[in-house]
């Protein structure tokens, strides 16, 4: 199953690297954003293997890892092979944050701490954690204060402010760096936007121009050009995020676009080699994180991988009523045989209800 995976695709290093970004030595300066109930540590691992420079953890609860819940401890499993990697907590103020820090911490190592600053969902704002805290600088600074000691580079996850409020991106970001911060990523929309519109790859600029070398850009990368779009306007990373599950291949077509030597096949990759990565990285998940992760990874990718491929409704829709990995991976071995065969007429009626909406 190691047959592509093992190219070491991620120690491939783009001219002027390897380097310290934030504190943290990298082989390159696309990244991996977290994302909640997607970056565990298989999806990790995988896409590290696939050539990105850092991996983060999704957002963990600072006050849930101090409550002892056993699920959120669960978040911070990792496999050596993905360092450099960053923990991502989440918390409303100083307290919590160092008292989830320290547990965190005892459990395994990390290479940076960065505070979620960014999330909009009001599960997380309704507490004053995540862009709530965007309201309030004089916490947000103090949060980044009492983290320093812990010895690590600590980052921060914001969004752009809206027009209408009392402090520029800008000043919030200087805010933090003064307290210490060693590295800002910026989401180019505001909480308000939650992920919706298009990310303002102007806004971020701002505030790469003012902070050289210190900002991380966010928002809308799809394809490679996307992601090279923000260098050029001054970004000295990017977060690969949704666009990691559209295109498996985001990772090595980017470092291609930025002088990398990356094997011809990883650039236009036939349906074997796709099929057996899916395969691949299914097998991880489902041996680490269990048969639901494995399916829902699964099936979002297929929705993706075989994209312009004739007969390829055809294999959705199956991956969408497969109910265990076996079946998935059954899928994912014949699919040459659902491809070829004529087109069945699948109705609204023959799927569970949810199921069709998920990929249409
Ligand atoms: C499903 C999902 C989960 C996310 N979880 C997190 C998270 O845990 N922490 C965080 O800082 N951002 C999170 N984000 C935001 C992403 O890291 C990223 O900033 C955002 O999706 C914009 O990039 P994109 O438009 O290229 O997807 C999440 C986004 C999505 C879609």
């Amino acid at each position: 199953m190691q047959k592509y995976i093992n190219k070491k695709l991620d120690n491939n290093k783009p001219e002027g690297f390897p380097k310290k970004i934030g504190g943290v030595m990298v082989y390159n300066p696309i990244w991996l954003a977290p994302l909640a109930g997607i970056t565990f540590s298989s999806i990790r691992s995988f896409y590290k293997a696939m050539g990105v420079g850092l991996v983060h953890t999704e957002m963990i609860s600072a006050v849930g890892l101090y409550r002892g819940g056993r699920k959120t401890k669960e978040l911070l499993n990792g496999k050596e092979d993905e360092h450099p990697v960053a923990l991502q907590l989440f918390a409303s103020n100083s307290e919590d944050i160092v008292r989830g820090a320290e547990i965190a911490l005892n459990i395994r190592k990390f290479d940076a701490i960065e505070v979620n600053m960014a999330c909009p969902m009001p599960k997380v704002t309704k507490r004053g954690s995540g862009s709530k805290l965007l309201e309030n600088p004089y916490e947000a600074a103090n949060i980044i204060k009492k983290l320093k000691p812990f010895g690590l580079p600590v980052w921060s996850k914001i969004r752009i402010m809206p027009k209408k409020s009392n402090i520029t991106t800008c000043d919030f970001c200087e805010n933090l760096f003064t307290a210490g911060a060693d590295y800002i990523f910026v989401h180019g929309r505001t909480a308000a936007e939650k992920y919706g519109g298009i990310a303002s790859r102007n806004d971020v600029q701002e505030v790469a121009l003012r902070f050289p070398g210190l900002i991380g850009g966010s928002g809308d990368c799809y394809t490679a050009e996307n992601i090279i779009e923000y260098f050029d306007k001054g970004c000295s990373t990017v977060l690969a995020a949704r666009g990691i599950l559209r295109d498996a291949f985001l990772i090595p077509k980017t470092l291609k676009l930025l002088g990398c030597d990356v094997p011809t096949q990883f650039m236009d990759p036939d349906m074997d080699m796709q099929t057996e990565l899916l395969l691949e990285l299914g097998h991880s998940i489902y041996n680490t994180e269990g048969e639901s992760s494995a399916l829902m990874i699964s099936r979002r990718m297929l929705a993706a991988l075989f994209k312009g491929f004739p007969g390829v409704v055809q294999l959705r829709r199956r991956g969408a009523l497969v109910r265990t990995w076996l079946e998935m991976e059954d899928l994912l071995i014949n699919w040459k045989d659902i491809l070829l065969q004529p087109e069945v007429q699948f109705t609204k009626e023959r799927f569970p209800r949810g199921i069709v909406g998920e990929f249409e």
